[in-house]
């Protein structure tokens, strides 16, 4: 979401009083930060005591500073795109999430000496459970319409900000990676037709079957999966530091998506959608499988090869996509269970 004069909550009670302080802050409707302890005392819940609770605080609240990065310009989160408060928990919450994440993870020596380093991160990518999820099995032979209409709002709010996504990837890049990445964006924006853009293909999947699409993008029903996923594409995105980390997370996006859509496509048809219904997924099928190449092969490869130091990051950002996304899958093949 962007272009909000307002943050869209997924939540604003918690046992502390925190999130609605601190969205009340971030609206400008108050000038009084929330007490800073608090933030300390729910990290340490978070990830000292393994809270689900207390992470899913932490992580929305992060999702709500991202989100206010991309706020309408005029409005109040704007305003405050660089308050030193919000600036401070929003480093500390990040430190202490990849801390949490990576902790005792073992580089294979690969990362390091794999001469074909491209190569290397699709292995990663075809090992990893992400990669072969059964949620998608599922969709594909035994999902009701119902369950399917639950998958589809549950992905709006990515789908319908991948753009800005891909463009914050452009900021910065290696020069003779920007031909590739404009390319991509290119793709993403439907060569310049607006009703090819990708984010207008999604919406008339959602139109095409009757699903209106609130102005909050069905956030409302991200949980602390959700919110991780989707906060692992905007810490590389406004963060220089993880900039190689979201290429990471970036490539392992476009190499999940084409095995994951096309079982999604077939439960779409056996459950009487037709092509027409889901030409955002068959394009992504097939347009997919050349942006993973390209971000692995022409711009992953290019950089590692000028800066080896680059490998670890490109690695670590893979392992977020694929480790988030498997979170995700799992906690939405859960709650698709619990529907008929
Ligand atoms: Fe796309
Ligand atoms: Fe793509």
């Amino acid at each position: 979401m962007f272009n909000l004069r307002k943050i869209e909550p997924v939540f604003a009670d918690d046992d502390y009083g925190f999130t609605k302080a601190l969205l009340a802050y971030i609206n400008g409707e108050s000038d009084r930060f929330p007490e800073k302890e608090k933030v300390d005392y729910i990290l340490e819940r978070a990830y000292q005591k393994n809270s689900v609770a207390d992470q899913q605080i932490i992580q929305h609240t992060l999702f709500i500073i991202y989100q206010s990065l991309l706020a309408h310009p005029l409005s109040a989160p704007a305003a405050r795109q660089y308050d030193s408060n919000l600036l401070e928990i929003k480093d500390k919450i990040e430190c202490c999430w990849l801390d949490n994440e990576f902790s005792g993870l073992s580089i294979p020596q690969e990362v390091e000496s794999s001469a074909h380093y491209g190569d290397f991160l699709k292995t990663v990518w075809h090992k990893h459970r992400a990669s072969h999820h059964p949620v998608f099995e599922f969709l594909e032979k035994d999902a009701s319409v119902e369950q399917l209409y639950y998958f589809f709002k549950s992905d709006s709010a990515l789908n319908l900000i991948f753009f800005d996504l891909v463009a914050y990837t452009l900021i910065g890049s290696q020069p003779e990676t920007r031909g590739t990445i404009s390319e991509n964006l290119w793709d993403e924006i439907g060569h310049g037709d607006n009703v090819f853009t990708h984010v207008n293909l999604y919406k008339d999947v959602l139109a095409r079957q009757d699903i209106t699409l609130p102005e909050n993008h069905y956030v409302d029903m991200y949980g602390v999966e959700a919110l991780a996923g989707h906060n692992a594409f905007m810490l590389g995105s406004v963060n220089r530091k993880h900039y190689y980390k979201l290429l990471g997370v970036m490539a392992m996006t476009e190499v999940l998506d084409p095995p994951q859509y096309e079982k999604l496509v077939n439960g779409c048809l056996r459950l009487g959608l037709i092509d027409r219904d889901v030409k955002y997924y068959t394009e992504h099928i097939t347009i997919d499988i050349k942006h993973g190449d390209d971000w692995l092969y022409n711009v992953i490869d290019v950089i590692a090869e000028k800066y080896p130091e680059t490998r670890k990051e490109f690695y670590i950002g893979c392992l977020l996509r694929l480790r988030t996304a498997e979170r995700y899958y799992d906690q939405l093949m859960g709650k698709m269970n619990t529907l008929k």
